[in-house]
């Protein structure tokens, strides 16, 4: 196979990003989703998420033809050789891992390639182990009365992208892991990914599963343990971040995730390892390090609330700056983010809220809905006027200015050194 023709379903973080990426690198690709507003901007050039990097690349994609997106399904299949599932896999209601949506499009997938020459289906979303081989494969078979190995192919290709840097991490990845249900699936997806630049790690669907959730589970943990210490360094008088510098350079630890502060959010850290530890209690095992790294985690955003109300005993009617809405820098994801405990334990606890972000407050207005006491504010300049007491809660570097923080009292979760120009400057583990 040259270049390939590929599909891409689901057009959210992991499905645009790889669809963009392909087409980039050659390859045609038709991007589908069920949300039809997602598609017609996606067609027009204008990305339904920020992402840096993207808008250029899918508007020069667009442009030269090498991509398009379409809500049918159908067209898409029977007119390319693999389709990637890129579908959302979010934590159950009952259930640790709602499937729903990669079981839907497994089947109509299926029912698609019943009158199709050989197809692979890549499982990219992330599934708990099993998953391709027990829920999967046999909707494919069933819906297409067709034999998995012999008259299509399946291979689970987990994703590492981060939000945030997803464009490169995409094209740069450290690993390749092709979890494929026999050779002819890995060497066909071995062969799309000929140009990248990395080892390609082949194994089968199960262990390609649990390495996308140990490597989560091995950073969350990591994030927990820094920030452990980063707790007891506060009580001690020591700086943490000097303590992580002397440890990082371990190369048996590395310098990577040891930024103490107030936790991990986002869409994956924690609904995997909350899906790895449901996964494990279903074969009976209580898993004991990844139930502490989530407890410890449940709590952190709040420290900072904690370090306000020492200082100033009651939050009734008081105004505090909100600088940062994103799980992180350089997205516009609101999903698990810290800054939403910690909004909702002020506004508990009656203060009066000024929030900012660069990029994330369309997404917080929904989440929040309308408060009496609290609203947005478009730039940091405009925000810090507000009041007096500021909590950084992202480190976007439009925080990363002196003059925010002259004549204000400042509680920073993410180790900004600018707001050391404050009046009062306090780390939450620090
Ligand atoms: N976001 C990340 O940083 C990241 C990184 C690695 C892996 N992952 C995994 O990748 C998967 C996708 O994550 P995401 O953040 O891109 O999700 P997302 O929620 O941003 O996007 C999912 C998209 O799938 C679409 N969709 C749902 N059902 C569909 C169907 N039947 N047909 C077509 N489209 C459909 C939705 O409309 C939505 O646009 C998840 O399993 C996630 O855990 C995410």
């Amino acid at each position: 196979m040259d270049l390939a023709n590929i599909s891409i379903i689901g057009t959210g973080y992991v499905g645009l990003v790889t669809g963009v990426c392909f087409a980039e690198l050659g390859n045609r690709v038709v991007c589908v989703d069920v949300n039809k507003e997602r598609v017609k901007k996606i067609n027009s050039s204008v990305p339904p998420i920020y992402e840096k990097g993207l808008e250029e690349l899918l508007e020069k994609n667009i442009k030269n033809k090498r991509m398009r997106a379409s809500s049918d399904l159908k067209e898409a299949v029977l007119s390319t050789d693999v389709s990637f599932i890129c579908v959302g896999t979010p934590s159950g209601v009952i259930d640790y891992i709602d499937l729903k949506y990669v079981r839907e499009v497994s089947r109509d997938i299926g029912t698609i390639i019943k009158d199709k020459d050989y197809h692979l289906v890549v499982v990219k979303s992330t599934v708990v182990p099993g998953t391709t081989e027990h829920s999967v494969v046999p909707l494919l078979e069933k819906h297409s009365q067709k034999t998995a190995g012999k008259d299509f192919g399946v291979v689970m290709n987990p994703e590492f992208l981060r939000e945030g840097n997803a464009i490169e991490d995409f094209l740069h990845p450290d690993r390749i892991v092709i979890g494929g249900i026999d050779e002819r699936s890995t060497n066909m997806l071995n062969e799309v990914y000929k140009d990248f630049d990395c080892p390609i790690f082949k194994t089968n669907p199960r262990t390609a599963e649990m390495i996308k959730y140990a490597t989560n589970s091995f950073l969350v943990t990591k994030i927990s343990f820094i920030n452990e210490i980063g707790n007891i360094c506060k009580s001690l008088g020591i700086d943490v971040y000097e303590v992580a510098k002397g440890l990082g350079m371990d190369s048996r630890v590395s310098p990577e995730f040891l930024s103490a502060g107030i936790g991990f959010g986002g869409s994956c850290f924690p609904k995997d390892v909350k899906a790895l530890v449901g996964k494990a209690t279903e074969v009976y095992y209580r898993p004991i390090v990844l139930n502490a790294a989530l407890e410890l985690n449940e709590g952190q955003p709040l420290r900072m609330v904690e370090l306000l109300e020492r200082k100033i005993d009651s939050l009734k009617d008081v105004r505090v700056v909100v600088l940062g809405l994103a799980f992180k820098p350089g997205t516009d994801d609101m999903r698990e983010a810290p800054s939403i405990k910690i909004i909702h334990n002020l506004l508990n606890k009656g203060a009066v809220i000024c929030a900012t972000d660069p990029k994330a407050i369309a997404k917080a207005k929904k989440i929040f809905g309308t408060h009496e006491r609290l609203k947005f504010s478009a730039s940091a300049e405009d925000a810090v006027k507000f009041g007096r007491y500021i909590l950084i809660v992202t480190e976007w570097d439009e925080f990363r200015n002196k003059e925010l923080y002259k004549g204000k009292v400042v509680i920073d979760g993410r180790k900004v050194e600018e707001a050391r120009a404050a009046d009062e400057y306090e780390g939450v583990c620090w």
